[in-house]
């Protein structure tokens, strides 16, 4: 209940009508981290040894490293809140869609970077996050921890963008074609006629 002209604080919890202020902050912080983590791996493939890539690449571990703990406590964040979500918008199959595309795209953001850490950790060449050492360099490399990683990492990482690039499609025909609920749901938090 509200007061007239009076707005309610934004609730840190998901609710049916829209993203809690957690869930929000935690999607738009990572999707300007991904911007920059994407920007980095495209230079790298595009303008390798030049200055801006050197600096963008420079970020890469310790950015990506940050994105992999910031999926993890969003994943934990999402099943804790999973029963107050707003449903998927749409006919069924649609919404059936939209649950499998978010599946996929947490299943990359899991995937893309454990694959590169893992592979950091057992290079022997050390791994090191902010300037701090998390794994000391020396030792025999682990094949079985630097094999998926050369394998796997750049590939799933295009397929992972790709995602985002589908994602973010599918968020702007919600909000310009279809009009519905979806996008100011995770942008105000409440749909707009919820907003008091
Ligand atoms: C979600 C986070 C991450 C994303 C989206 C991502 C994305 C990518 C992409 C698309 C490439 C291919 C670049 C190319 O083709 O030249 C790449 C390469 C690479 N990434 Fe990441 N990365 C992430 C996290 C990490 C982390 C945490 C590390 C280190 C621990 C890392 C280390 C590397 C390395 C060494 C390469 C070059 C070798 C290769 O292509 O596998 N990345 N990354």
């Amino acid at each position: 209940m509200s007061i007239a002209g009076a707005q309610s604080p934004a609730p840190l919890a998901d609710q049916p009508s829209g993203y809690g202020l957690v869930t929000r902050t935690l999607h738009w912080g990572m999707a300007l981290l991904f911007a920059w983590q994407f920007t980095s791996a495209i230079l790298r493939a595009v303008a390798e040894d030049t200055a801006i890539e050197g600096f963008f690449w420079s970020t890469h571990y310790s950015v990506g490293f940050t994105l992999w703990v910031l999926v993890l406590l969003r994943g934990a964040w999402g099943l804790a809140n999973w029963s107050r979500r707003p449903p998927h918008e749409g006919p069924p199959l649609l919404a059936r869609a939209a649950t499998l595309g978010h599946l996929a795209l947490y299943a990359l953001m899991v995937v893309v970077p454990t694959l590169a850490i893992l592979r950091a950790a057992g290079n022997g060449r050390g791994f090191r996050v902010y300037g701090i050492q998390l794994v000391a360099p020396g030792g025999e490399p682990v094949p079985a921890l630097v094999a998926p990683g050369n394998a796997l990492h750049g590939f799933l990482g295009w397929t992972l963008l790709v995602l985002v690039a589908g994602h973010i499609a599918m968020a702007l025909w919600h909000g310009l074609v279809r009009r519905d609920a979806t996008l100011s749901r995770m942008t105000r938090g409440r749909e707009p006629q919820a907003i008091r």
